[in-house]
């Protein structure tokens, strides 16, 4: 595939294949922040393109995945900027997964109170979801992501190539991202993942990333801080929030999503709105999920309460009015009873 540029306001992102062994950035001096499981990968090529030219790289290896965003790694990973003698005019290079990205992205947004920032995403999660919109933290004890800031990276590059050596359980979860923005934005993209097997060679793959990449990036340019349409991001997510938290997140967010996205199906179906439960049903048949674990629903709906789209008026759900037409509504109790009992009948 050629690589395609889509243009928005708050970054440049390219997709295409191949593109790690292009990529330069115009400054002196670069930290490249990358997940440790692509020491043997992707990491020498990206680390041989950055140092053509006048770049100095440092290369700063990050324990892999979710266990790199905590303060201890934050700490070392700015110490070593500091040491490096990286300065206001140098840049965070981040190459991994939503983690990575997170992580390096909030180093970048605090030192010296913030220098240039890019990513070049390697799981279909960060390349559609993650690193785009300019959220980037770590996590606490008490819970994820809640220490962080809004910073935007210059530019990101996601080379679909790299994607072919993901795990089959790791592209499986970010699928389900990419189903989400087919739903509330571009359907287009439902027919071509129900109609592919997914792995990380597939031809497809560069498609489907660019269509969803680019529902994210429209979405976060018309509400960059959530104030407005980002909320329709959370397709699917009350739910799945509230199951990752029940099963102690046993059950994988990207899998979490799929149930979650199922639900919502239901709940609009029952209220009346456009029937899509075929749709994420076929998408559960083809992401394979751990079983739904027996739940009582009241003991979910206390996780479901503390999602942040939850106000005095009762619990507030993204759902489809019409395919691709997404509305945030208010939803009885009782509702959301009956929709459980015909979703569970129907997984
Ligand atoms: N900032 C945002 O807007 C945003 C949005 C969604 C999710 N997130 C965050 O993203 C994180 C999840 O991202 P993720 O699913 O990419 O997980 P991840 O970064 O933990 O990566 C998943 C696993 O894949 C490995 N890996 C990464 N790329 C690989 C490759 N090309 N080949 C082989 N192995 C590879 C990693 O080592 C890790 O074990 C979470 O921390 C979540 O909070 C952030
Ligand atoms: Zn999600």
């Amino acid at each position: 595939m050629e690589s395609i540029t889509i243009n928005y306001k708050l970054s440049d992102i390219r997709v295409g294949a191949g593109l790690l062994s292009t990529i330069t950035v115009p400054h002196r001096k670069v930290a490249l922040v990358f997940d440790a499981a692509l020491e043997q990968l992707h990491w020498p090529v990206l680390q041989r393109s950055l140092a053509t030219g006048r770049t100095e790289v440092t290369s700063i290896k990050l324990p892999a995945g979710e266990a790199s965003k905590n303060f201890s790694v934050f700490a070392s990973v700015l110490s070593q900027l500091a040491q490096a003698g990286l300065t206001r005019d140098s840049a965070v290079v981040a190459l991994g997964g939503g983690a990575t990205s997170d992580l390096a992205g909030y180093v970048a947004a605090s030192y010296l109170r913030g220098i240039d920032f890019y990513v070049v995403p390697t799981t279909l999660l960060a390349m559609v979801d993650a690193s785009i919109g300019g959220k980037t933290g770590i996590n606490l004890p008490e819970g994820k992501n809640l220490v962080g800031a809004f910073w935007q990276p210059k530019a990101v590059w996601a080379d679909v190539k790299t994607l072919s050596t993901l795990p089959l359980a790791v592209l499986r979860e970010g699928m389900a991202e990419a189903f989400k923005h087919g739903l509330i934005r571009r359907p287009e993209l439902l027919e071509i993942i129900l109609g592919q097997a997914w792995h990380g060679q597939s031809q497809g793959l560069g498609a489907l990333v660019a269509l969803a990449v680019a529902v994210k990036a429209e979405i976060v340019s018309n509400d960059p801080h959530e104030h407005g349409e980002r909320a329709f991001l959370n397709y699917g997510h009350t739910l799945a929030h509230a199951l990752e938290a029940i099963t102690n997140h046993a059950l994988p967010h990207g899998e979490a999503v799929g149930y979650g996205m199922h639900y919502a199906a239901h709940l609009g179906k029952q209220l009346g709105m456009v029937d899509v439960t075929h749709l994420t049903k076929a998408f559960l048949r083809h992401q394979q999920p751990l079983p739904l674990p027996a739940l009582v629903f009241e003991d979910l709906a206390v996780f479901m309460g503390r999602d942040k789209k939850s106000n005095s008026g009762g619990l507030r759900f993204v759902l489809l009015g019409e395919l691709a037409k997404p509305v945030l509504l208010r939803v009885e109790a009782s509702e959301q009873l009956a929709a459980w009992h015909s979703f569970v009948a129907d997984c």
